[in-house]
């Protein structure tokens, strides 16, 4: 079975109605993102994290995978599909994807701060001071912060590697490391770029840019696909 893998960010759940963040101008729902997305802002202000993310969660709540996400899911009948996210929503895995990496965490979960192994189910939208750990101590959000590492990149190196099919989808390949993970794609795997807005591309062979939105882009990809993988 062809080995797919996918790397998604925020425009593949713009559809879904959630905002892309270079696209609201750099401010992260009226927030700078320094404030409410680095260990320096929760340090600064905890509260003021721990609320733009339970807004963020209520939005997501009610978000719904869109047929981009959809799509994404279905060419599990016919290929190993791997999703590396940067996006911290759960729309892939509502969508019936099964395998999916969140390289930038995961907005439904909390860490504690005591001890990074600590990790729990968020149920419902709210986390808030006061919520700890079993070791007693302040859970955080499970997001990777700006100037954070990026502990799944590794694990997102080794699947990219062996690809036999790449998708970049709705991301501005702005934010390193992930933007980095298409160097590692082998020269003679076809890369499908889908992007209203094509962000530019470091200069790569077998390039195929779509520049549609994720719902036309994955139906268009998809026909490619299933009929690549028919002969
Ligand atoms: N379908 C597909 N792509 C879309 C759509 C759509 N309907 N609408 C917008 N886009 C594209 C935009 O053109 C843009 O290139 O989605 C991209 C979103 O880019 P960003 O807002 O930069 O989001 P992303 O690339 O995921 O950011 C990466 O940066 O802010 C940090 O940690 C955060 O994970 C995030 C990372």
């Amino acid at each position: 079975m062809k080995k797919i893998v996918v790397l998604s960010g925020a425009g593949v759940s713009a559809e879904s109605g959630i905002k892309t963040f270079r696209d609201s101008g750099g401010l992260w729902e009226g927030h700078n993102v320094m404030d409410v997305a680095s260990p320096e802002g929760w340090t600064r202000d905890q509260d003021l994290v721990l609320n733009f993310y339970n807004e963020r969660r209520k939005n997501a709540i009610k978000a719904k995978p869109n047929e981009g996400h959809l799509i994404i899911a279905e060419l599990e009948k016919y290929f190993s599909v791997t999703v590396i996210t940067q996006n911290i929503d759960n729309l892939h895995e509502k969508a019936g994807s099964t395998n999916v990496l969140h390289l930038h965490g995961e907005l439904f979960k909390s860490r504690s701060t005591l001890d990074p192994n600590l990790i729990y189910d968020i149920e419902g939208w709210e986390l808030k001071t006061g919520d700890t750990c079993e070791k007693g101590a302040q859970l955080r959000p499970h997001i990777v912060w700006f100037g954070e590492m990026v502990p799944m990149m590794e694990v997102a190196v080794e699947e990219t590697l062996t690809a036999d099919i790449f998708i970049v989808i709705g991301t501005s390949l702005q934010v390193y490391p992930a933007a980095g993970l298409l160097q590692y794609v082998r020269s003679t795997v076809p890369k499908y770029i889908i992007n209203p807005n094509m962000p530019d591309i470091p200069g790569s062979s077998n390039l195929h840019l779509i520049e549609e939105v994720g719902s036309v882009g994955m139906k268009k990809v998809k026909k490619i696909l299933l009929g690549e993988g028919k002969k």
